[in-house]
């Protein structure tokens, strides 16, 4: 079973999809009984890759403030929770059913497969039109298409034996922070801003899931909700790192000219009139892609979306792209989105709890500045921009993203070269993933690591039984350097740690 169909002769598509599966990363759920569209099951290397990314990012973007905080909270939620959200009547998208097979479809996306240009935010009224005026039909039976209705994509979940208490899966996890926002203010001692992280599943019944992990029905989101005053939010941030920095940003009105151009912060700011914390906040976006996640700039943009496009909560919305060869271009992996104080005002509004806090003799209700990343995407966009070597299948992950930093060997399956091995692996385990093989040549067990993106292979050998070394081999380079044993656990630190690269080694 394929993640979807490539195009003909794209080899490498097809090569990310056969190591995703091959090497334990990711394939569908419930394979052995035809699986269900939208639904994903990580493997081995997969689980290990995605808490590594997820351990990457919170420690990047909570390092941002002190005052940014870990919590979790629950996968469902009261029907007025979300009624006051807007989600029970907002939450949909645009839906055109074959008169005669029933097969169902998004109104938008058919319209955008046959214009290439975004149908997002187009009345029922116009995707009729539309619909009629480039004759779309059924893809299956070839039949018209019904009028156009609008379909709620939550998952509603019938609680206790009655089912008369109604709830839903939750459509995204920020909705977790903003009920918990007031108890953790005054847990955090009254200060702004806050920053509540929530790293869980979130669900949405898409219409047509489709392109494998880019939409899924249930799916993994990192968010991070800033509660601050827009008027003092910049006081707590390093405005100065933002000078002379360029952003790579398509605008609206930019669009059809290129992919994107680069675009000062400073000009963002004062030209085109975005909030300096909402640009800085693009910085930190932009540095983590293309510092730690080692993307490459002309693979990376933010991408403005129209008013009729946003999602209704936000004021400011650009989504983050990465350009995915598998999936034909650039793609959204995150959002950020100033949604201004909507949340917590309905929220107040729905519940009868007051939202309202008092910062400095100053009452307001806190507005919402979100970072908002889909991990399996951003999973997914590893594979798909770090399998670089379509023919021997390397995959060359940045150390800290790696499933397993290091791969020990004996060189053969000698008594004399085992104990050793072992020992070295059970030394580093402790503070590393370390990934211990000692059967079939060599060779297969370099082209293993290479595969799952191990970054170094420590290899023990006779020659090294005797003058008390191992070998190291640097993935990227397929290089091999000879290193005493007795400094294994220094140069490990400092390799893991990416204080020395494999170029430094003497
Ligand atoms: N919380 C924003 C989103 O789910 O897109």
């Amino acid at each position: 079973m394929t993640f979807w169909q490539p195009l003909p002769g794209d080899s490498l598509a097809v090569d990310v999809q056969s190591l995703a599966k091959r090497r334990g990363f990711i394939w569908q759920s419930a394979e052995i009984y035809g699986a269900m569209s939208g639904f994903y099951d990580y493997g081995a290397m997969g689980a290990r890759l995605k808490r590594k990314w997820e351990d990457a990012w919170l420690k990047y973007f909570m390092g941002l403030n002190d005052n940014y905080h870990l919590i979790d909270t629950t996968n469902i939620l009261p029907h007025a929770a979300l009624k006051a959200s807007g989600h029970v009547d907002g939450f949909t998208d645009p839906l055109v059913e074959c008169s005669k097979c029933g097969q169902a479809y998004r109104a938008d996306q058919m319209i955008e497969d046959k214009t290439g240009e975004p149908a997002e935010g187009f009345t029922l009224e116009e995707i009729d039109a539309k619909v009629a005026e480039l004759g779309l039909v059924c893809l299956k039976c070839k039949s018209q298409f019904k009028n156009a209705r609008i379909f709620n994509m939550m998952f509603p979940v019938p609680i206790g034996t009655t089912g008369k208490d109604m709830a839903y899966l939750r459509p995204e996890t920020a909705q977790g922070a903003y009920l918990n926002f007031k108890r953790h203010f005054e847990i955090m001692r009254r200060r702004l801003p806050l920053g509540l992280t929530i790293i869980g599943k979130a669900y949405r019944n898409e219409i047509a899931p489709r392109q494998g992990v880019y939409r899924m029905r249930e799916l993994i989101q990192a968010e991070l909700q800033i509660f601050m005053d827009p008027d003092t939010f910049s006081e707590s941030l390093d405005l100065k790192e933002m000078e002379g920095k360029m952003l790579n940003v398509q605008l609206v009105d930019m669009r059809g000219s290129g992919n994107f151009q680069p675009i000062s912060c400073a000009d963002l700011i004062e030209k085109h009139k975005l909030p300096d914390f909402y640009v800085y906040h693009m910085l930190k976006i932009q540095e983590f892609y293309l510092d730690l996640i080692n993307i490459p700039s002309e693979k990376f943009r933010f991408f403005e979306k129209s008013e009729a496009e946003r999602a209704f909560y936000n004021r400011v919305h650009f989504d983050i792209e990465v350009d995915l060869h598998t999936l034909g271009g650039f793609k959204e992996v995150a959002g950020l989105h100033y949604r201004g104080d909507y949340d917590l005002s309905k929220h107040q509004a729905g519940s009868g709890e007051k939202m309202e806090v008092s910062i400095e003799g100053k009452r307001l209700i806190p507005h919402v500045l979100e970072l908002s990343f889909g991990v399996d995407r951003n999973v997914w966009t590893l594979l798909d921009v770090h399998l670089v070597d379509e023919r021997t299948g390397v995959l060359k992950l940045p150390p800290v993203l790696a499933p397993y930093t290091f791969a020990v060997f004996p060189l053969m399956r000698k008594e004399e070269l085992i104990p050793v091995a072992k020992d070295i692996h059970q030394k580093l385990r402790m503070d590393y993933d370390v990934y211990y093989d000692q059967s079939g040549s060599i060779g297969k067990r370099y082209a293993r690591m290479d595969e799952i993106g191990t970054p170094f292979c420590i290899t023990v050998d006779y020659d090294g039984l005797e003058d008390g070394t191992v070998t190291i081999r640097d993935t990227d380079s397929a290089e091999q350097k000879r290193i005493k044993l007795d400094k294994i656990e220094e140069i490990a630190r400092a390799l893991a740690t990416g204080r020395m690269t494999f170029s430094d080694l003497e």
